[in-house]
């Protein structure tokens, strides 16, 4: 099992002041520099010396040997030559606040020249080291006297810089991006707390694992029915569901988003006899009618014909489906297996070369045929043609 992460090194904030303090950080610099010599520190020793250094130098009162050649030497060979990211960056910091407050701690910094490994430590990728060499640099311009066309003509700064400002617009591109895609997406909070008792209740979602974990309700509507497919639920029941799923869709529009998917397979009815709207898998916020080509044929509403859109509206149109299937409205159901008995009689009549479409619809989903079958029956038909001159005309078949 992985370690716990260890905490950040932290230490109290200091309660020295006057020459107590001046005396501690003397001590300390003097320590960071002794270790600098020969390693004399533990790294979680020296990371809180360093801490401790940068909070006595929020105030440089007090403080004058962190902006000694001493104190600045320190800091900076810290700042840079520490294997450690955490260590340099502590020194950093340090640095960061001690040239802010001193201009001549600017000066004594470039006298050291580091240019090579300021202007290198603007390539890592690393915001916070960024955003503390940038401050570092932006401070010897003023009083440092740093010879900043040096650091551009041989030390790539610009490019550094230019490079840095490309990724953070890429960045801030594919987080507006994200922000795009999730706002189109219902939050689910809708289905939290004290939601309508007709949508089902979510009781934890899991972002990063993509989990939901849903309240128990029961059964489908869909399981109500005989081997017909005609639907068995009492008059009673069948009251109910109009008015528990007209309630929920209304809930649910009001709180802005639009199912798209409404069909009796997502009507659970629960033991008391509520029915509950279920599966927002492919909901979206918003109420215009958006690109959507899910759905069970039978309850798609007609307006996605024409644009290959649904709406608002088109939650209605379902639901209206759902109830002609609820009240055993006999007629309608007739019809609708009419209209697979004629798709089942162009399926026979089809030519000898559209067998592969009779395979597809087939009526039981036993025996169809699957994606995978598809596709080398496909690739067959493909290099047996592909020998004779119907290869294009073939071709053209398998674009349909
Ligand atoms: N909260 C629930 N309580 C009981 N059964 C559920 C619940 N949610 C879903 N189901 C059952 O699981 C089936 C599939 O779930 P659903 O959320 O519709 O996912 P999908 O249709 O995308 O697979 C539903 O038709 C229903 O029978
Ligand atoms: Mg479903």
């Amino acid at each position: 099992m992985k370690p716990p992460k260890k905490a950040p090194a932290k230490v109290a904030p200091p309660v020295l002041t006057g020459p107590a303090k001046l005396a501690e950080v003397a001590r300390v610099i003097y320590e960071l520099n002794r270790d600098l010599g020969k390693i004399c520190m533990l790294p979680h020793q020296r990371d809180a010396a360093l801490e401790q250094l940068k909070v006595y130098g929020r105030d440089s009162k007090d403080a004058d040997p962190m902006f000694t050649n001493e104190g600045i030497e320190t800091n900076t060979r810290h700042a840079f030559n520490s294997p450690s990211f955490t260590t340099s960056r502590c020194a950093l910091r340090c640095l960061a606040n001690a040239m802010l407050l001193n201009p001549s701690a600017r000066a004594r910094f470039v006298e050291l020249h580091y240019e090579k490994k300021l202007c290198q430590r603007l390539k890592n990728g690393n915001q916070e080291d960024e955003l503390l060499v940038s401050r570092i640099i932006f401070l010897t311009t003023y009083g440092g006297n740093i010879d900043i066309e040096n650091l551009i003509d041989h030390h790539h700064l610009a490019d550094n810089i230019n490079h840095n400002i490309a990724r953070h617009a890429k960045q801030y591109d594919e987080a507006h991006k994200i922000e795009e895609i999730q706002s189109d997406r219902p939050s689910y909070s809708f289905m939290k707390d004290d939601t309508d008792p007709s949508v089902v209740s979510l009781i934890h979602y899991d972002a990063v694992n993509l989990s939901l974990e849903l309240e128990y309700i029961g059964p489908n509507l869909a399981t109500f029915s005989d081997r017909d497919r005609m639907s068995l639920l009492p008059e009673t029941s069948q009251n109910r569901i109009w008015r528990d799923i007209t309630s929920g869709i209304e809930y649910m529009h009001a709180q802005n988003v639009t199912h798209l998917d409404i069909k009796p397979q997502n009507i659970l009815l629960q033991e008391g006899g509520r029915a509950v709207l279920c599966d927002f898998d492919i909901s979206v916020r918003g109420a215009k009618p958006v690109p959507c080509n899910a759905g069970t044929p039978w309850y798609v509403p007609p307006e996605h014909i024409f644009d290959g859109r649904r709406g608002r509206e088109g939650d209605v149109w379902p639901f209206g489906g759902t109830m002609l299937f609820v009240t055993l409205h006999k007629e309608a159901h007739g019809k609708m297996l009419n209209w697979l008995r004629e798709v089942r009689r162009a399926a026979d009549a089809a030519p000898k070369n559209l067998s592969l479409v009779r395979s597809m619809l087939e009526p039981n989903p036993r025996k169809r045929i699957t994606a995978a079958q598809l596709t080398i029956e496909l690739a067959a038909q493909v290099s047996w043609k592909s020998s004779g001159s119907e290869l294009v005309a073939n071709l053209a078949l398998l674009n349909i």
